[in-house]
């Protein structure tokens, strides 16, 4: 087992409880996660998610499976790069998640998770995954899983938070997202529980391995040209590609 980060035993108690734990939270808050998405910036909105995917190398014509689509942000804007919503597969594994999803007509939505895709080897051109890395069981498994479901020469794109490397902007960036947001959280979103979700996607950032690592497990799943794209010094994009031979 690989986990990206140790577990939070304020919120579960081993990796075993993780993992029903997660899917359950985002199940109860999804009807919040827009709402609470747009005041607080935390994904940086559709046009970050639509340039990282652009700057991946996503085009029109291509097949995108979004892992960990949620609502169907990063669905969404790659539903409009590529001009054709039927060439875009979602998959997710919290029910609540996929019936809150507002995505264009024609995007098709899978539950499943990153370690195990319902999806047949080598039959997309492009992965991407928003802001949930953090949240699957196991690094290796779920990039191997990309790897098997990307044709050769395909493409794949992670977005993540990560922490900014000065100890100032750390703290700063800790006040927001772990006393901002979790209070915000509790006036803007309507169910009890989006308050706690929102301290736990602090604790994860904080928790989570170095991005060193995250790219080191990505090339070790067999990718070629690893690189990780860092803006306003927290909003990380990892591309890589699946060799073509
Ligand atoms: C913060 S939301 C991100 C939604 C969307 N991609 C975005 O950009 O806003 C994280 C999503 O990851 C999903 N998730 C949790 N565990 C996962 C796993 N093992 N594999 C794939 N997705 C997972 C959650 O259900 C949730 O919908």
């Amino acid at each position: 087992m690989d986990p990206p980060h140790r577990p939070l035993p304020a919120y579960y108690t081993g990796l075993d409880e993780r993992r029903q734990w997660v899917r359950d939270i985002f199940s109860r808050t999804a009807g919040d996660y827009d709402r609470v998405e747009r005041a607080m910036a935390f994904g940086s909105g559709s046009w970050y998610r639509r340039r990282a995917l652009v700057q991946a190398g996503l085009r029109a014509g291509m097949t995108v499976i979004d892992v960990g689509v949620g609502t169907g942000l990063v669905a969404a804007a790659a539903a409009g790069i590529v001009g054709d919503a039927t060439l875009v597969t979602g998959v997710d594994p919290s029910p609540g998640m996929v019936a809150a999803a507002k995505v264009p007509a024609g995007v098709r939505l899978l539950t499943g998770s990153a370690e195990e895709l319902p999806l047949a080897d080598a039959s997309a051109d492009f992965i991407s995954m928003g802001y949930a890395l953090r949240h699957v069981d196991d690094l290796a498994a779920s990039f191997a899983e990309f790897h098997r479901v990307l044709r050769p020469g395909g493409r794949l794109c992670v977005l993540e938070i990560t922490q900014p490397g000065t100890d100032w902007a750390r703290a700063a960036l800790r006040t927001y997202m772990r006393r901002v947001v979790p209070w915000l959280a509790a006036r803007i979103g309507r169910h009890r529980d989006t308050p706690e979700l929102m301290r736990y996607y602090w604790d994860t950032i904080e928790a989570c391995v170095p991005p060193e690592a995250v790219l080191a497990a990505v090339t070790a799943a067999g990718f070629a040209g690893a690189d990780r794209q860092v803006d306003l010094g927290i909003f990380s994009a990892y591309r890589a590609h699946r060799p073509a031979h």
